[in-house]
């Protein structure tokens, strides 16, 4: 019933808060931090703000466990100092959607603690409790994506719990009625309070197959995936959040999808089909240097990157609407993963291009925007993570250091340092003691230096935002890639109108040629970005410096 096409013009800049900035000296980020930050968040050229939780919350999952869905936890501040924000957000012509963690709650939510007490309470059935098989056997053979098996016992009631992710977070019965009235009030009252949409969390798990049946023929690891993701109720789960809430607000979702194909994919987003989804967060072009997840590392494989970017842009471009993102507080630093930390400022530009110039909506990280890299902590106490501490506990055979060298390539925590402000005390994060560790490379890197230095990391994001604002063939534009096979390139055309884009990413460590392809004469385009200063074309060709990106403009 609503414009809801506006998303399709924005690029959205998502905050961790805990890591952000810390606005009253406790260590810890918080809105009074945000508040003050709304003004560069402004001025890196992004048009709204997704926040990761900002609910009352244990932490056990660092938010993703919700205690309370209508509260402000007091670590970050109250509904108060949220409304001052949303508002001075507003004012900036920034929009704000929130995350929304409805496949699980935490476990000291009201509603487990009382589905826990009492069996014959309503809330018993919010969730999924069984009993174990005779023999003293679980329920069923599935894995926990983060701890163990996802079952764990309660001995008051002589039953066990669901939960696909940490112990501490009971998965939802979203087959009880009454639990979708309380996801669909939990909307209302955010959206009534003016917020723009929400990130929905995990969502195309919270559908699972009636009597949870053991799994078969799935990996170790993977057990039970088949009748949780996907499963067959969720687009009338999400048909109905749509028609009893979402169309009666101009607003947009964004939904995660772990092990998502495109073509699946588009039986959700597709533009003439239900669309129970705007948009949707994939995983594919993230497992190009490992498998499935970040704790199984394969070397870097530029083609399978360039194959899964295609792949998305092929399928769902003119049906539905990609996102673009190469960053979020679930992985380790980009630069670190597909660049290299000694061509930092280069691999770093280069690889923003590699992304912004698709077809879709942005979602830019806090700190890729200033290039910040992954951390190299001591000992597996110095992380803080569930999945980082769980998957070095699986390893028990291993030795330390091959276990600690595993955990510092994979953690999450990378992505979770404070934000690096300033070459001051703490990085400008806090006056207090930061709960987490500080990257001893923020002297090198921060905002502040990035912000005065025309040749920076953040100056080459606020270039390539406007561009994406002013030249309609980077909205709008079909996508076509050449060289496919190449390890060295990744190359793409857009086209819009007779206006033509060719976008060129090296991701080699040393000089390499590049031919251009048949059709543009590199002579006649205008290159509207670059990380490098201009070096001659010969023939159409040119020698390509380490992780050296163009961006030539063509027919304008
Ligand atoms: C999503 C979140 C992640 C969280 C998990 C469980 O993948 O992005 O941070 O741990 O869901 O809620
Ligand atoms: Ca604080």
């Amino acid at each position: 019933m609503k414009n809801r096409q506006w998303y399709k013009e924005m690029a959205f800049y998502q905050i961790w808060p805990r890591s952000f900035m810390d606005g009253n000296g406790d260590g810890i980020g918080d809105l009074y931090g945000i508040y003050e930050k709304l003004g560069y968040i402004k001025s890196i050229g992004v048009d709204g703000i997704w926040f990761s939780p900002l609910y009352v919350s244990p932490n056990a999952d660092y938010g993703y466990d919700i205690a309370d869905y209508m509260r402000i936890s007091p670590e970050y501040g109250d509904l108060e100092i949220f409304k001052k924000v949303l508002d001075g957000a507003h004012d900036l012509g920034l929009r704000v959607i929130m995350d929304l963690v409805i496949n699980h709650t935490s476990d000291e939510h009201e509603w487990f603690k009382a589905g826990v007490s009492d069996k014959s309470s309503r809330y018993h059935d919010y969730y999924f409790f069984r009993k174990g098989k005779p023999g003293g056997k679980l329920p069923n053979n599935w894995d926990s994506l983060f701890e163990g098996k996802p079952w764990e016992y309660r001995a008051d009631l002589d039953e066990y719990y669901l939960h696909i992710f940490a112990k501490k977070q009971p998965d939802l019965n979203m087959d009880n009625p009454l639990v979708r009235e309380e996801v669909k009030k939990i909307m209302r009252f955010w959206l009534d309070l003016g917020i723009d949409g929400f990130r929905e969390d995990v969502i195309t798990f919270i559908s699972k197959v009636p009597g949870l049946p053991d799994s078969r023929f799935e990996p170790p690891g993977m057990r039970g995936m088949k009748y949780y993701v996907n499963g067959p109720r969720m687009h009338e789960f999400l048909g109905e959040f749509k028609r009893e809430v979402l169309d009666n607000y101009d607003c947009m979702t964004v939904g995660e999808a772990p092990m998502m194909k495109p073509d699946i994919a588009l039986s959700y987003i597709d533009e003439g089909g239900a669309k129970d989804l705007d948009l949707m967060f994939n995983f594919q072009h993230m497992e190009a240097d490992c498998l499935l997840t970040d704790y199984i590392p394969r070397p870097f494989s530029l083609r399978k990157l360039k194959r899964a970017f295609s792949r998305w842009q092929k399928r769902i471009n003119g049906r539905g609407w990609n996102t673009l993102y190469i960053e979020n507080h679930d992985h380790p630093r980009i630069i670190s993963r597909y660049g290299s930390e000694k061509f930092r400022k280069e691999s770093g530009k280069m690889l923003a291009v590699s992304f912004l110039f698709q077809q879709g909506t942005p979602f830019i990280y806090q700190g890729q925007e200033i290039g910040m890299t992954n951390i190299s902590l001591n000992t597996i106490d110095d992380y803080k993570d569930v999945v980082a501490r769980n998957e070095y506990d699986k390893k028990k055979r291993w030795p330390e250091e091959k276990k600690m060298a595993l955990i510092r390539r994979a953690s999450r925590d990378s992505a979770r340092t404070p934000m690096q402000w300033s070459a001051g005390k703490n990085a400008g994060f806090t006056d207090g003691e930061p709960w987490f560790t500080v990257n001893p490379n923020y002297e090198e890197i921060n905002a502040e230096k990035e912000n005065t230095d025309a040749g920076s990391i953040l100056n080459f994001y606020r270039k390539a935002l406007r561009l994406r604002k002013e030249t309609p063939v980077i909205l709008w534009g079909g996508y076509k890639e050449h060289y496919h096979h190449s390890r060295i390139f990744y190359t793409y055309e857009r086209e819009h109108e007779g206006v033509r884009l060719l976008v060129i990413c090296s991701f080699s460590d040393t000089e390499r040629k590049f031919r251009s392809p048949k059709g543009f004469d590199l002579g006649k385009g205008d290159l509207i970005l670059s990380n490098y200063d201009q070096n001659p074309i010969q023939n159409n060709s040119f020698t390509a410096r380490p992780f050296e990106t163009r961006v030539y403009l063509f027919g304008r």
